[in-house]
């Protein structure tokens, strides 16, 4: 658990899917192996099985399904309000498939990470199980970076890699990468809740040590 000394960090989490990396997260904050709390979870897809995950735990939803919006910025504007209110000293996107204005995303510069299934910068985008395996990889994984104005293109901080097999569908790649998804996910958010990830200049640190244009690579 945080000690009284130190404030637990307020975390707010967008999601569009299932929400198994948020699960992850919430099982962790929960056990107080990350000392913060989710003050609220986003979804912009009514159905999206994360905000039952988030009701069952107790955490706030809210939903802000953006084909009730004009555009892309007025739906943007309304995500940063919502956002807004909760204050948050992280913002996690957790499977959350919407491509985000610059306007929006300069606001949570340096407080705001993501998590890609490939090993980034390759295979930025969608289908990236379906693309290592056409393009004859032998291994595949998923990135945890910060968020710029660039998709799928701000500082990497930690990768974790899967071997491809060879008789692997997108399917059971996806099945493999999203386990280690939930263990490097939950350890970049503790790292933040600890103040210990920073970014600047376009580079991500640990400790103000810079991390490797790849990111960290996580061994299990
Ligand atoms: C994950 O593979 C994540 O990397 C991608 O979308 C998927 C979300 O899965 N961006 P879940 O909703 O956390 O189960």
């Amino acid at each position: 658990m945080a000690d009284s000394a130190s404030p637990t960090a307020s975390i707010v989490v967008l999601i569009s899917g299932s929400g198994t990396n948020l699960q992850a997260l919430i099982d962790q904050t929960v056990h107080g192996t990350i000392a913060a709390r989710i003050a609220a979870v986003i979804s912009n897809r009514p159905g999206a099985g994360g905000i039952d995950r988030a009701r069952q735990a107790g955490i706030t939803t809210e939903l802000l399904d953006h084909t009730n919006f004009q555009d892309r910025e007025a739906f943007d504007e309304k995500l940063a309000e919502t956002i807004l209110r909760y204050k948050p000293d992280i913002v996690v996107l957790a499977g959350f498939m919407r491509i985000l204005t610059p306007a929006f995303v300069r606001q949570f510069q340096g407080k705001m990470v993501n998590i890609h299934p490939s090993l980034l910068p390759k295979y930025k985008g969608l289908h990236t199980h379906k693309r290592a395996l056409e393009a004859g990889d032998t291994e595949h994984g998923a990135t945890v970076h910060f968020v710029t104005e660039e998709l799928d293109g701000g500082p990497n901080i930690i990768q974790a890699r899967v071997d491809i097999e060879e008789n692997d569908t997108p399917e059971s790649l996806a099945g493999k990468v999203l386990l280690k998804e939930h263990q490097i996910f939950p350890q970049v958010i503790k790292w933040m809740a600890e103040q210990r990830l920073s970014m600047t200049d376009n580079r991500a640190y640990l400790d103000d040590i810079i991390i490797p244009e790849n990111g960290l690579q996580f061994e299990a």
